[in-house]
């Protein structure tokens, strides 16, 4: 729940007037407590910072997520323009690792094993609860902070109850929802309790607009509604599909550590040799493992690329809280040790494994793929498969998974993959490192296009006028 004491809460005060709110479970900023006492404050980036910077009388509700952030929020150390909730660390890790990570996650990309799970119990219901009480949390600092007839834009399945709640509190406001995540099919999504299905899509539905990233995912939430409900009501449904930031990323790929990070590479994969780059968060849905049996696979069938090619793949810490990450996690290094084990040699280590977070290494390995490997199981969008070509040097070719958001729009210039389908994922890392380097460029170019068509200001501010106008 919110600390009853105002004054232990960052940002600004009670009496504020918002005009434009975005709530999400993370916020732009983090603290950490170092050993000194002192608080060092990490800002994050992405589409929603970019956006909110081209508004005025805005507000950002977060909730604090570790002990530098609570530490912050109690000694009213704060940004300007961002609300810290110090919700109960409890009720937190139920809503979030429990609720939020465990359930919906799973549940909208397709995750769980169903033999054995989902199994929706007590404890189920007692993390409920929680999720129910976080979201009560948000649409009440929300209701307090926004100004009459404010915007608010709610993310994400972190906070599915939250346009309900806040359209009963403060029925002037403009509310839209966004979901970053994909939707579930109307099959897997009524794998939740009836009751739950129903509060969860009535909970979006309290929003004037609910957006999506693809017409996919869009389509998806409507067929829920229509056939668990009768509808999607008065909600309108939008999508909005977030592109990368080509400014951004040109002037930061060419930046001296940038560098420095792509000589370090190129020493790590050797004179003369290919690269197949990956990038993800250490992630369920990023089907990272299956990734590693089709370069094996390769490796196997295709004889001819050993020695001639590096896989780099960069597997950042996530959700770490929950054991079958850090399962993942093991499988992950344990697959890459075998294969550098069945298959290197002295002057020749066929996958280099990175898994300490550092986006300067991240966009080294943009600039000299020569393939692009993103096979997620299902995504949102992956902003990955649209970044690199924005970045690379000489053109890299891009293998996509069809169950990623950005199929909907790279599909065409990339080479296609069923993610599962292990055989298939390593022809097609055989035809991306033999395209020629003409057809690879051409290629390259129009991904770059279609990547860029959405800016992440553009994105959120076209967001905002739907909101606004309806
Ligand atoms: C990805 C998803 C978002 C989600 C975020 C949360 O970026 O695309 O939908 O909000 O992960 O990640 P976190 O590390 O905060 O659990």
């Amino acid at each position: 729940m919110v600390s009853e004491h105002a004054e232990t809460e960052s940002g600004p005060a009670a009496d504020s007037t918002a005009q434009v709110l975005v709530a999400s479970n993370r916020g732009p900023v983090s603290y950490t407590l170092d050993e000194d006492g002192t608080l060092d404050a990490k800002r994050g980036g992405g589409g929603l910072v970019s956006g909110l910077s081209a508004v005025d009388d805005k507000l950002w509700v977060c909730a604090a997520l570790g002990d530098g952030d609570r530490e912050a929020v109690r000694r009213g150390v704060g940004e300007p323009g961002v609300r810290m909730l110090d919700i109960d660390a409890e009720v937190h890790a139920d809503a979030y690792n429990g609720i939020a990570n465990s359930v919906l996650w799973f549940v909208h990309h397709l995750l769980y094993q169903t033999p054995v799970e989902p199994v929706f119990d007590a404890e189920f219901r007692r993390q409920w609860a929680s999720y129910e009480t976080y979201n009560r949390a948000f649409a009440e600092a929300l209701a307090e902070e926004a100004g009459p007839g404010a915007a608010v834009l709610v993310q994400d399945y972190h906070l599915a109850l939250v346009p309900g709640m806040l359209r009963e509190l403060r029925p002037d406001l403009r509310i839209g929802h966004f979901s970053h995540t994909p939707w579930a099919p109307v099959d897997y999504f009524r794998l939740l309790p009836d009751d739950i299905a129903e509060q969860l899509l009535r909970g979006i539905l309290g929003a004037d607009r609910a957006a999506f990233l693809t017409r996919r995912w869009a389509d998806a939430f409507i067929g829920c509604c229509t056939e668990i409900l009768g509808g999607t009501g008065r909600t309108r449904i939008g999508v909005h599909g977030l592109g990368a930031d080509a400014d951004f990323l040109r002037r930061r790929a060419h930046e001296a550590d940038v560098d420095e990070r792509m000589a370090a590479l190129r020493e790590q994969v050797g004179e003369g040799r290919r690269t197949i780059v990956r990038v993800d968060r250490t992630e369920l849905s990023k089907n990272i493992v299956r990734g590693l049996h089709a370069y094996r696979a390769l490796l196997e069938t295709r004889p001819e690329w050993r020695e001639r090619v590096v896989h780099i793949a960069f597997a950042y810490p996530s959700r770490q809280d929950l054991a079958v990450y850090r399962d993942y996690t093991a499988a992950v290094q344990t697959l890459a040790t075998e294969i550098n084990g069945e298959f290197g040699t002295e002057s020749w280590t066929p996958v280099v494994l990175h898994v300490k977070d550092d986006f300067a290494r991240s966009l080294a390995a943009y600039r000299l793929a020569d393939v692009a490997l993103v096979n997620p199981i299902r995504d949102g969008m992956n902003l990955v498969a649209k970044e690199v070509p924005v970045v690379s040097d000489h053109g890299c070719a891009l293998v996509l998974s069809r169950e990623a958001g950005a199929h909907e729009e790279l599909g065409e210039d990339a080479i296609v993959v069923n993610p599962y389908d292990v055989t298939g994922t390593a022809e097609a890392l055989h035809e991306a490192l033999t395209m020629s380097g003409d057809e690879r460029s051409g290629r390259t170019k129009r991904l770059a296009e279609a990547a860029t068509a959405l800016p992440p200001q553009r994105w959120f501010l076209d967001q905002l006028e739907a909101l606004r106008q309806g």
